[in-house]
């Protein structure tokens, strides 16, 4: 059977603990962290530990005292060249080159790139996108998309049982004025040519006519409470509704690449709202207000959550306790992702803090992020932060299709158009998965397309330019194979490239973890440094037989790496561009 694949931070966090532990056998170590990360600078080993200034507070001793101890003590595992003490007392680790080849030609051997299958028998339920019916989707629902999708592909890789549900604001009052509005003035051929275009237009003069005109809000009302008691007719509307809006949402999500295991929308859980209203009731965690039904969260900073409505209708709280219920009992998930823009962080604090109270323990986790900015002449946009993704898209690939045709003049125009494709919309993920979610960003053309800078094209290119040395190399030696020569590193260069290799695995695992694309995409931006100047500075098709062997294989497996690490973020990796 096949050996568990640990990450190399694991491995060592447990000898440290092990030599720790063999140190001082008399004290309690079992609330310390001793986790031993990646050194942020090469003059502090590869690989550092910070346990004895947490040990010094435990053991009453100084840092240093308890870090030479260590030295002294441990007996250094296989990988391991040397550890040093530095500074107040950190441990520093430094691999073997024959540790990290070997650790390379396990990679090299694992179709998962040594990715550790931690998530083995966990689901997680990630929710996101989660646009709403009748209504276009917003920049927020865009980055959602995207976002979601990335931290989707993530949980995945490591091995979780991911369901990805697009919870689609599909119930509510705005049904009886859509309804009405229908009935009374929809345009047949805007819907078939923009149906979510038209039925926010049907809505929102639907709308602006219960404003003043009394008998039009009743008969909204009356369709409202039809479809709610499953009137044959408006539910078939309600529907068709439904079917028009995702039919459109579909087609954006196949361009990107996304799929869903669920599309359970609000309306699934709208037989449970009233039991949520029970047990809140019975938990005494609701009371009356005004005619309505809330959860006063004052006391624990969380203002006030309305669950029942004064006319009776239940609201976005109510149905989010309920979607975790269903959820919890149907796939006793281990964690629960919501992704959404940062103004609904209260919504997702207060539903997390009630589901808490009503005994669920199902970790709730909520991703959000600030909306980007779009200067007013990047984009065709609409009022608002509303803009058409399928023209972003189209644009997007127009732009990249001008790049590709300056790179690759030569390329026929059906692979130029296919190529362009994945490059403009590759710079589109990129850009909004390179960044720190909550810091505000302005997109640009020039940032996102940019062939020099920390980009998607620039990846791309780099993944292209790296598999054609591979080919290079066929071309020039058919009768070699480089699998049979053995890794050896002996460049500083070669090295460094080695070693950002074999972190690709805890890349992956802290990028999942944080719930952060950013930190895989900092990972492969850093990778395809650490590889430019490998290629700069280290002899390679001129090489003697042997390194040169043991480079191309370097090269081929950071062509892999670059290529499954860009497919964490969805995005694609042309042969050539
Ligand atoms: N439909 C909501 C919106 O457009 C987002 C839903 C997010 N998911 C959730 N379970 N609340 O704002």
């Amino acid at each position: 059977m096949k050996k568990e694949t640990q990450l190399i931070e694991q491995q060592l966090s447990a000898w440290c603990a092990e030599t720790f532990a063999t140190c001082f056998p008399d004290a309690d170590l079992s609330d310390i962290n001793l986790r031993v990360n990646a050194s942020r600078n090469e003059q502090f080993g590869d690989y550092q530990c910070d346990a004895a200034m947490k040990l010094a507070k435990a053991l009453k001793s100084n840092p240093r005292a308890i870090g030479q101890q260590f030295v002294d003590t441990a007996v250094l595992p296989a990988i391991v060249e040397k550890i040093e003490i530095a500074g107040p007392g950190f441990v520093n680790i430094t691999l073997k080159n024959d540790g990290l080849a070997s650790q390379l030609t396990n990679m090299i051997a694992d179709d998962k790139l040594g990715l550790p299958n931690i998530g083995k028998n966990q689901t997680v339920i990630i929710d996101y996108s989660s646009p709403n019916v009748a209504k276009p989707m917003h920049i927020g629902h865009i980055r959602s998309t995207v976002i979601g999708n990335s931290i989707d592909r993530l949980y995945r890789a490591l091995g979780y049982n991911v369901i990805a549900d697009n919870h689609l604001g599909d119930w509510g009052t705005q049904f009886g004025l859509i309804i009405l509005g229908y009935r009374e003035f929809a345009d047949h051929d805007a819907l078939k040519r923009a149906p979510v275009e038209e039925l926010e237009r049907i809505y929102v003069e639907s709308y602006n006519r219960s404003k003043d005109d009394a008998t039009w809000r009743d008969r909204a009302k009356a369709e409202l409470v039809k479809l709610q008691s499953g009137d044959a007719e408006n539910r078939k509307l309600w529907e068709s509704f439904i079917a028009l809006t995702l039919g459109e949402f579909d087609k954006i999500y196949k361009r990107l690449d996304v799929t869903f295991d669920l599309y359970r929308g609000e309306s699934f859980y709208n037989d449970d709202l009233a039991g949520v209203i029970e047990r809140l009731e019975e938990e005494k965690l609701s009371e009356e207000s005004d005619g309505a039904l809330i959860c006063n969260l004052e006391n624990d900073g969380l203002n006030v959550a309305i669950v029942r409505k004064s006319d009776g209708g239940f609201n976005y709280t109510t149905t989010d306790i309920a979607t975790v219920a269903s959820r919890t009992a149907e796939f006793q998930p281990s964690e629960i992702i919501y992704v959404t823009d940062d103004r609904q962080q209260l919504h997702f604090k207060q539903f997390f803090h009630i589901c808490k109270k009503l005994g669920i323990e199902t970790k709730l986790t909520h991703i959000y992020f600030g909306l980007m900015r779009l200067p007013e002449a990047t984009f065709s946009t609409r009022e608002g932060n509303v803009i058409r993704l399928d023209a972003l898209l189209d644009e997007a690939e127009a732009r990249a299709l001008e790049v590709v045709k300056t790179s690759s003049p030569d390329m026929d125009e059906a692979q130029q158009r296919e190529v362009a494709r994945a490059v403009g919309i590759g710079a589109i993920k990129y850009t909004d998965l390179s960044q720190n979610p909550t810091s505000l960003v302005t997109f640009t053309w020039k940032k996102a397309l940019a062939m020099d800078g920390n980009s998607a094209p620039y990846l791309q290119y780099a993944y292209a330019r790296i598999a054609s040395v591979r080919d290079k190399y066929a071309a020039k030696f058919p009768d070699i194979s480089p699998d049979e020569f053995p890794i050896v590193l002996t460049e500083e260069q070669e090295r460094r490239l080695a070693l950002k290799l074999t972190r690709f695995p805890a890349a992956v695992e802290s990028a999942a973890r944080l719930h952060r694309p950013s930190v895989m995409a900092d990972y492969l931006y850093d990778l395809s440094q650490a590889y430019s100047s490998f290629y700069q500075n280290v002899p390679f098709l001129k090489a003697d037989q042997g390194p040169r062997e043991s480079r191309i294989r370097l090269c081929a497996l950071t062509a892999s790496v670059l290529k499954n690490g860009l497919a964490l973020l969805g995005i694609e990796t042309p042969e050539r561009i």
